[in-house]
This record gives C-alpha cells, structure tokens and sequence, in this order.
C-alpha cells in the first residue's frame, strides 16, 4: 500500500504546473532527459541517388541497408562541417525549403546516415556543395522530393535538430572476431547521437570502447560467452543510459540485438 508523500505530492503538482526540474532530486526520481529542438538555421539542399534511394545503402555512418535497420528513406548525407567525423550520424533534422520557386510546402524529417564529402576540383559556391564551411543535406531524392521539385536542383533550406522518435530499444549489431568486438548501434531515439560508450561482460569490468567510424564503437577484448552489457552516452545531452544484458551469453557476430531503453 503506497503512502502519501507529501513532498511527492507537491512535486507532481509543480511538475504539472511549472516544470519537472525543481523536484527531481527531492525524491529521487530523475526525468528523463529530453532533447529539444535547436533553432532554425539556414543552409542548403541537393538530393542523390534515385527514387529507389539504394544509393543511400552502405552510408559512412555503418547503418547498412538503412531500410531494412530503420530509417527509411527519409535520410541524408551531411556536409563535413556537421557531419562532426561521424559523430552527428543519427542526428535527426527538419528540413523546409525556403526561397525557390520550385519548394513544397511540406517539411521533411531525416536521419543523417552518411557524409557529403568535399569535392575540391568544385568551386564551393559551385557545385562542391558540401566543402567546408558549407552546411549541407544531400538529401535522399525520396525525402528531397518532400520539400521541393527534384527539377531544382539545389534549394536554400531552413533546417532544425529535432529529437528523433524511434521504436523500441537501442539496437547493437555485431561485427569483429574473437578478440575485437566492433558494435553498430542504431535506433538511438531523443538526441540519437552517442559519444562514448561501454561493454561490460558477465565476467569484466565496464570496458572503454573506442569510435571506429561512423555509429560504431569497438572493444579490444575477448567477450565471448559473456553476457554483455553496454552504457551510452548521448553526444548532445550527455546523459548516459545503461543496457543490461542486451546480448545472451551464447551471442555471436553478424547479428543484432535490441536493448529494451533508449534515449528520448
Ligand atoms: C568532383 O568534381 C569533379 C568535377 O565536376 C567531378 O568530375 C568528380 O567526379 C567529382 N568527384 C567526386 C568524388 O564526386
């Protein structure tokens, strides 16, 4: 049977009419981080590949078949300058076009799975759209097509970091051998990006993993028929969230497995 606290009592008051912030610590219940959206800010748009957005299979950030682990069609390439060395991958925008005769209405949400690289045999302003200091989407033609007519080309857009609203838990694909362990991970919701991360074996300490590429950390260590266990944290937020057991002991490359938390 639950008492009345009347410290709780008061918090869930406040937490209803001003914010959650002044009660978290008093009664030990710490909210959610939640990310909000950045401002709107100017920059520019292009689109790759075709309709099938197959090009945008394989992307810098390590997701693979982007369809298949999630994200759709609705993704983008960033320009150097936010790409952030891979650290922006899973980063969500809201992307709208803005001064062209050739913009939609609509506002596209995308996913950042890949880099834009610079094309330095192209003037900036001239094609090497995505040299530094440029901020640039090369959009996926399926979402460029959200926001304007494919026929213009390259369109001045405003865009936002939004917190990206994922299903489910945090995914971890395997790749590596007995001694290296290289870890994808995908399905990051709120901020979606990731900073730092740890494995924790039934029988290790919580291991340092390295950045590889991309979205994916890796571990010199033997793991196998361990349980593990990994600790994130978020780029942007920097709150850490941990995920217990998230593979069985018999786990093994090439395969996925899906924490039950994420970020929000
Ligand atoms: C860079 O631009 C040049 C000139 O337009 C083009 O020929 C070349 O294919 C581009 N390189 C890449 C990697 O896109």
């Amino acid at each position: 049977m639950a008492q009345f606290h009347p410290l709780l009592g008061l918090c869930v008051l406040i937490t209803m009419t001003i914010s959650h912030l002044g009660c978290v610590t008093a009664v030990a219940y710490r909210a959610p981080a939640v990310y909000r959206p950045s401002p709107w800010t100017l920059a520019h748009a292009t689109f790759y590949g075709d309709e099938s957005a197959a090009s945008t299979m394989g992307g810098s950030c390590g997701y693979g078949n982007v369809v298949t682990n999630g994200y759709g069609t609705n993704t983008a390439a960033l320009s150097s300058a936010i790409y952030n060395n891979g650290f922006a991958c899973g980063q969500c925008f809201q992307i709208r076009c803005v001064q062209s005769p050739w913009c939609s209405k609509s506002i596209a949400t995308i996913t950042a799975t890949n880099l834009c690289p610079p094309n330095w045999s192209q003037n900036s302003n001239n094609g090497g759209w995505c040299n530094p200091p440029r901020t640039h989407f090369d959009m996926a033609k399926p979402a460029f097509e959200q926001i304007a007519q494919w026929k213009a080309g390259i369109v001045p857009v405003m865009y936002r970091r939004v917190s990206c609203v994922r299903k489910g838990g945090i995914r971890f694909s395997f790749q590596g051998n007995g001694y290296w362990l290289l870890v994808y991970v995908m399905n990051v919701g709120g901020a979606g990006d990731i900073s730092q991360m740890w494995v924790k074996g039934t029988k290790t300490a919580w291991i340092k993993m390295s950045h590889n590429w991309g979205a994916s950390y890796q571990a010199f260590a033997t793991l196998k028929g361990q349980a593990l266990s990994f600790r994130i944290t978020s780029y942007t937020t920097k709150q850490t969230i941990v995920a217990n057991n998230v593979a069985p002991a018999n786990w093994n490359l090439g395969l996925t497995y899906q924490a039950n938390v994420n970020f929000h």
